[in-house]
């Protein structure tokens, strides 16, 4: 899953959607999708072909007073398959909570759309030991929110913040480590949803490390920013994704 962040212009949006076109490969048993900035929802709809429409954020609210915001309605009527919810940059710059973020997560569900939960930990929460109570946490709250039939269409996303957009991803073994953690936990609450739900991994993927990454055990897809603006890069780390199906 490509998120376009608050990149791109209506040109350069077209080049890329010509591009994913062209990657799009409906025989393949990956989905791909990608997240696209709002006011394009309508361009990428109607342009894109075999990719699934995401969008970056959305509104806990149904409708009324909230300028700015976006509602699950709006985004069901331009097909969105995919929301995000807990991006740590929204956590980070407009303080969402975990509260808030569960709150979205059941609105996104409850529409009928898949929502692509963001959780992750600081530099310095990893290096002070907090990893797992941090992620614990954020993962309590979420299913605290929502019911089992809601929780079957959510994808976990495991963004290490340090990881997002520095060029330097977690190593191979961070990663499975914490994917294992994150399934383990979900255990806890839920056998059957732990050994069903998908558990992506975003942060600095690209064609060069997609390999490694998405060939590890509990990892099942991408969420990848920088590179998903390249449609070259982000059709290698497609093919690195099909290659996973293959083998399986
Ligand atoms: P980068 O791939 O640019 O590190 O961004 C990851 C991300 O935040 C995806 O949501």
């Amino acid at each position: 899953m490509g998120n376009w962040k608050m990149n791109g212009s209506l040109l350069t949006i077209k080049t890329l959607c010509e591009a994913l076109n062209g990657i799009a490969d409906t025989s393949a048993h990956v989905d791909m999708a990608v997240c696209v900035p709002s006011p394009y929802l309508f361009y990428a709809r109607t342009n894109l072909k075999g990719v699934c429409l995401g969008a970056q954020n959305v509104s806990h609210h149904d409708d009324g007073a909230y300028t700015g915001e976006i509602s699950t309605s709006m985004l069901k009527d331009f097909d969105c398959q995919y929301v995000l919810a807990g991006h740590s940059e929204r956590r980070a710059l407009y303080a969402e909570t975990n509260v808030e973020v569960a709150l979205k997560a059941k609105k996104i569900t409850d529409a009928g759309m898949t929502a692509v939960v963001c959780i992750g930990e600081s530099l310095d929460q990893r290096l002070s030991g907090e990893l797992e109570k941090i992620l614990f946490e954020q993962i309590r709250v979420l299913f605290s929110y929502l019911s089992l039939k809601a929780l079957a269409n959510i994808v976990i996303a495991y963004e290490p913040v340090w990881a997002i957009g520095t060029g330097l991803a977690a190593t191979a073994n961070q990663i499975q480590d914490v994917h294992a953690f994150i399934r383990q936990t979900i255990t806890k609450f839920n056998e059957n949803l732990a050994k069903n739900v998908r558990i992506v991994y975003g942060g600095s993927l690209k064609p060069s490390n997609a390999a490694e990454i998405l060939a590890l055990d509990d990892v099942d897809g991408g969420l990848i920013g920088g590179a998903s603006l390249s449609g070259k890069d982000f059709g290698e780390i497609i093919n690195q994704a099909k290659r996973k199906t293959c083998l399986r």
